[in-house]
């Protein structure tokens, strides 16, 4: 797809940002994004998808859920139903034009105290018409944050993987410590639990899975971050 990287950053942050606030800043949030086609035009919760490949954005959180009379006007500007000083209300109605602009659409699935599930829309464009849109070497430049040195447990049981995201992570200014064993990730860990301000691991690994390891890592202490990685298409549960 051809976009704005500003504004498709301000869609995924808004998305987030509802999300953390509707788990209080505990539950599961994921994103994930793949290609789907859509075989027959069908009926969104906000709008309609004609037929046609796409590139789907899902945003889940297993937060408070929404109610059906809220559900209906979350894209509304100045609609919120946060106290006053904690929210415009302008956020979605904002990711609604941003949406619109890249003439994708929007499906919300929410159900109250179990979660909400924000899919958008993106049409696919052919690699052929994308270059001619973008111009010859004409990429724009995405805003990147850094890091002060925050220590990122790094696990991955492939090995040039796992250093490479230790590369990575160092040169955006973090202190990765990287395993290619679960084990050996969780013992770094049990030794010295107040070390890691977060834990970046693979999902799909031998002794213990990302999800195990999760586990393991929040019994010892609960308020870890983690974020879980994966190549492969599954759903995590
Ligand atoms: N993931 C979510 N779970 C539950 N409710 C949500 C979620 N996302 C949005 N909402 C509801 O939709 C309303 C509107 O969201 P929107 O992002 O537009 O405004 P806001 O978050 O209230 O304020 P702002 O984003 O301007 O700080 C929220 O007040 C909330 O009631
Ligand atoms: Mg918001």
């Amino acid at each position: 797809m051809t976009g704005d990287p500003t504004e498709l950053q301000q869609v995924v942050m808004n998305l987030g940002t509802n999300a953390a606030q509707a788990m209080n800043s505990r539950g599961v949030l994921e994103i994930a994004l793949d290609m789907t086609e859509i075989v027959e035009a069908q009926a969104l919760s906000h709008g309609n998808l004609p037929a046609g490949r796409y590139i789907r954005l899902a945003v889940r959180d297993s937060g408070s859920g929404m109610d059906q009379a809220t559900l209906e006007r979350i894209f509304e500007p100045f609609f919120t139903t946060k106290p006053a000083g904690h929210g415009t209300g302008l956020g979605l109605s904002t990711v609604h034009g941003i949406v619109a602009a890249h003439r994708g659409a929007v499906d919300v699935k929410s159900q109250l105290g179990q979660g909400t599930t924000f899919e958008i829309y993106f049409p696919q464009i052919e690699p052929a018409s994308a270059q001619a849109d973008e111009g010859e070497g004409e990429a724009t430049e995405v805003p990147v944050e850094y890091g002060n040195g925050e220590t990122i447990l790094v696990v991955d049981d492939d090995t040039p993987l796992m250093q490479l995201a230790e590369e990575m992570l160092a040169a955006l200014g973090y202190e990765p410590v990287g395993f290619d064993r679960s084990p050996a990730a969780l013992n770094a860990f049990s030794a010295d639990p107040g070390r890691f301000d977060l834990v970046l691991t693979d999902e799909v690994m031998p002794d213990m899975t990302g999800v195990e390891l999760s586990g393991k890592l929040h019994e010892i202490r609960s308020d870890l971050p983690i974020v879980l990685m994966t190549g492969y298409g599954r759903t995590l549960r």
